[in-house]
């Protein structure tokens, strides 16, 4: 049976993360419903779940992975011998990700902090049988939460830091649209991101929601690349999703951290 495990009780990642935790917790059942069934979407897990290049037996641990609408997809990839962690700190969407992957042993789910999972034999995913140390996770896979993060550059190093040499990592997210059609899409896109931004209730006519959540996406994804040897990159849904899947390098080790502005 697939377990939920609580380590973010004291998690700092709850402070600048409480509203996102609050719309996401009071929208779980819709946001699931949209997350399985938009049309296209199932055909954009089963490419992410390609993109982390899994094989039978291997350990692939989710960031942000919401009600779990990935994780078949993961499990599949890793078979009954592999091992699939999910990691969010929205309770409520946990919840609903631990219903679904109820029926598979070796599917947990860990209510933490993406931006420091509990890897490496810290409870709660170590001390017990599903203990996922960081040295097996071979593949990190994070849709639509890259934009949601205070420095998505500096949390995309540590996480190809986590897989080390070899290891994948794989970034799914939404940004505007450079198609000749772009000012439609973009359009519909920048709705859809000012009702799913919380808080929602607010009017935000003095920030652009879309150009911050560019400039966050570019971010991640560029350091994705800079770190990889390997990179696989797909434009899905009218332009507007970029897919990019690394193997991380093994040059000169970890990035350069004193190279970043703001760190
Ligand atoms: C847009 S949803 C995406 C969910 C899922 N990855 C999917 O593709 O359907 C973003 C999720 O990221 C989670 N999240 C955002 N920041 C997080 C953080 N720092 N730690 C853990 N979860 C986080 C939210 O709770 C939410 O469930």
């Amino acid at each position: 049976m697939a377990r939920e495990t609580d380590a973010a009780g004291s998690s700092g990642g709850a402070g600048s993360g409480a509203s996102a935790q609050e719309f996401y917790g009071q929208w779980a059942t819709v946001y699931d419903l949209i997350a399985r069934y938009t049309p296209g979407v199932p055909a954009l897990r089963r490419r992410v779940a390609a993109a982390s290049r899994l094989e039978p037996g291997d350990t692939v641990v989710e960031l942000g992975c919401g009600t779990g609408a990935n994780l078949p997809y993961l499990r599949k990839a890793v078979g009954p011998e592999g091992t699939v962690v999910g990691i969010d700190f929205t309770g409520p969407v946990l919840r609903r990700a631990r219903e679904h992957a109820d029926r598979f042993d070796n599917v947990h789910v860990v209510r933490a902090d993406a931006t420091r999972p509990p890897l490496g034999g810290d409870p709660p995913t170590g001390g017990g049988d599903d203990a996922v140390a960081r040295d097996d996770v071979d593949a990190i896979v994070a849709t639509f939460v890259v934009g949601m993060l205070e420095d998505p550059a500096g949390v995309v190093d540590d996480w190809c830091d986590l897989v080390g040499p070899g290891g994948r990592v794989v970034l799914a997210n939404a940004a505007r649209s450079d198609r000749w059609y772009a000012p439609a899409a973009n359009a519909v896109f920048r709705a859809i991101v000012v009702c799913s931004t919380p808080p929602t209730t607010r009017f935000r006519y003095e920030e652009d929601l879309t150009a911050r959540l560019d400039a966050k996406i570019a971010a991640g994804h560029d350091r994705l690349r800079a770190r990889s040897g390997a990179v696989f990159e797909e434009r899905r849904h009218f332009g507007l999703v970029r897919l990019t899947g690394g193997v991380v390098s093994a040059a000169d080790g970890a990035w350069d951290r004193s190279a970043d502005e703001g760190r």
